[in-house]
């Protein structure tokens, strides 16, 4: 009953065939190779406009090293307050910034709203040159809160950023499952929507370890590769990043990857509320954040459940009694049998 994160599966069959496949002869080290030219025009295709792509093997990577381009050492890149950059990537992102700091912008359910942002952008202090200017803005989606921004929230966040000269990113770890929950095509929930740079995710989708780091916006990816190679995520055996890709890509895996994973957290969420547990926030992807009582939670425990506590923030509904929020994320592996026996342990 493993609920703890989607990185808790292992890697999916095509990926690891496709990195077995890899496993032979002779190639160009460092992304020299023609597989690597391949996945580059896969990504074009994908999201019908001309990209630079640079994979990397993890997501924190993927976005501070994204971030080190979208500002100079002296700049400011507004986030959410609970976002991953913010809270849980000790540091990378100001680390490979150089300086450059994040500013945090509070908001509903893992959400920045427009009106948070024109308060923070209004707030903002433009002492020059002795205020750091805001130079970049990064989203998330899926949220850590399990919500989905819709690519009109997206194109009204992004827009209002570059009216403001902001670059815009977006880290999407599990950009699959929000493109499976809005059933959108990946062209309108980035560049379209005002995205600059994507961290795509595949690792939490199914991949073993990868993300790509997708410029749409050239003029930023002048140069990305010393950045990427100074920071030490330019991989010798590039291949097996490649590979990972293109098994991951092919025959639109990723998509039946979050499709199933999302749809596992729809059957749990369904669940819960038969057994009358609440929830915190509304399920919009493959993560679901009941509230439990500590009985419950106990119980669950004692019959193999592993999933974490969540903090009582950013909540859309709040805990009453002895209930504390907690969350649990499905993923590609995860199976029916799991979550029935998981609702069966809850008292
Ligand atoms: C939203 C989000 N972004 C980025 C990451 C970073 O990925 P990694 O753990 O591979 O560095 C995670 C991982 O939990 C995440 O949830």
């Amino acid at each position: 009953m493993f609920f703890g994160s989607d990185n808790g599966a292992g890697a999916s069959k095509p990926v690891m065939d496709a990195i077995l496949a890899a496993n032979n002869d002779f190639r160009l080290g460092y992304g020299g190779d023609l597989e690597t030219r391949e996945i580059e025009q896969k990504f074009n295709d994908l999201f019908e406009t001309n990209c630079s792509v640079y994979l990397v093997a993890t997501g924190t990577a993927a976005n501070a090293l994204a971030l080190s381009a979208l500002t100079p050492s002296y700049g400011v890149v507004l986030a959410h307050e609970f976002s991953h950059i913010v809270e849980d990537e000790c540091g990378a992102p100001e680390f490979y910034m150089g300086g450059a700091r994040l500013t945090k912008i509070a908001g509903e359910a893992g959400k920045i709203s427009l009106k948070g942002l024109e308060n923070s952008l209004k707030l903002y202090s433009k002492r020059i040159p002795h205020a750091m200017p805001l130079k970049a803005m990064s989203l998330s989606q899926v949220t850590e809160a399990g919500t989905v921004y819709t690519c009109d929230e997206l194109t009204a966040l992004n827009g209002l950023a570059k009216q403001h000269g902001l670059n815009t990113h977006l880290d999407g770890a599990r950009f699959g499952n929000a493109i499976a929950s809005l059933n959108c095509s990946p062209a309108d929930m980035s560049w379209r929507a005002g995205v600059d740079v994507l961290s795509f995710g595949a690792t939490k989708g199914g991949a073993l370890a990868l993300e790509a780091i997708v410029f749409f916006n050239q003029d930023l990816a002048n140069e990305f590769y010393f950045l990427r190679k100074k920071g030490g995520h330019l991989l010798s055996k590039h291949r097996f990043l490649t590979a990972q890709m293109k098994g991951y890509l092919e025959n639109d895996h990723w998509l039946d990857n979050a499709r199933h994973a999302n749809k596992m957290a729809r059957i749990m969420a369904e669940g819960l509320s038969k057994k009358k547990v609440r929830l915190a926030y509304e399920v919009q992807a493959n993560e679901v954040f009941p509230l439990l009582t500590e009985t419950q939670d106990k119980a669950l425990r004692a019959k193999g459940g592993i999933y974490y506590p969540w903090g009582s923030r950013d909540l859309t509904h709040n805990p009453k009694g002895d209930e504390k929020p907690f969350r649990l994320v499905m993923s590609f592996a995860t199976t029916e049998k799991m979550i029935s026996s998981f609702l069966d342990a809850i008292p």
